[in-house]
């Protein structure tokens, strides 16, 4: 039985001619449990380690997700948290990852993404942070979406540039790897001068590879 204080502060109801699903959150991990997970949302890992890790997500002090949910199953998601200690973006007090945002291949292409991002960016916490999302094409769907790696660079920048994030040049090597590789970042409205010049510090650190 689900308590009310574990029902996410946002729910939207979104009507698709397939059937209603509800875009919500922040999501904690109780909320989560007791979700199924649908079969498709693979393309990161497993459905069920997805979930765990939607799970662990939500638990971290940082961490935000955002679900869509059709009855009781969880057909796509958004989460967020630190970067990696192993990246330098996670030198930076203010900086948020968008770690993936995935939605079953069986929903895909009805908007469900695009409201999915309007819905969380509505959250004025997130104004408090430069977030980014670090693109690499090798965790992209192009077998199931049927694009070549450029369509899907195409995609994505039209996709999260809906909720105002750019693309922007650095000389992280995992993102010179390939060129379709990118860097996209929202720089929040409340984000002071400071921590915008230690992102921008950030972008290029001037390494062998450039
Ligand atoms: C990327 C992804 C989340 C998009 O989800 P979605 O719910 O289908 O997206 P939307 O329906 O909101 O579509 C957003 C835009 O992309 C376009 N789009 C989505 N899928 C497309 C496809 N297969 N081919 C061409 N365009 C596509 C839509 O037409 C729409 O464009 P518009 O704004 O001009 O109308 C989904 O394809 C996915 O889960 N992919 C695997 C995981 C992934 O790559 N995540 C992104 C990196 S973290």
């Amino acid at each position: 039985m689900l308590l009310d204080s574990e029902r996410p502060e946002n729910i939207k109801q979104f009507d698709l001619p397939t059937g209603t699903v509800y875009l919500e959150g922040p999501a904690s991990s109780d909320y989560i449990a007791p979700l199924l997970i649908n079969a498709k949302l693979s393309n990161f890992r497993s459905p069920n380690r997805q979930k765990e890790a939607l799970m662990l997500t939500a638990n971290l002090p940082e961490g935000i997700v955002y679900l869509a949910r059709r009855q009781k199953e969880i057909i796509g998601y958004i989460m967020f948290h630190y970067p990696s200690q192993y990246t330098r973006w996670n030198r930076h007090p203010r900086i948020l990852e968008l770690g993936a945002i995935e939605v079953s291949s069986t929903w895909q292409h009805q908007g469900i993404a695009s409201e999915l991002l309007k819905q969380v960016f509505a959250n004025n916490t997130l104004e408090e942070y430069v977030v980014i999302t670090t693109e690499f094409h090798w965790h992209w769907d192009l077998k199931g979406t049927g694009l070549n790696v450029w369509s899907y660079q195409k995609m994505l920048i039209n996709l999260f540039g809906k909720v105002g994030f750019k693309k922007r040049r650095t000389d992280d090597p995992e993102i010179l790897e390939h060129p379709a590789n990118m860097l996209l970042v929202r720089i929040g409205k409340k984000v002071n001068k400071i921590y915008l010049k230690a992102f921008e510090d950030m972008t290029y650190q001037h390494s062998l590879v450039r």
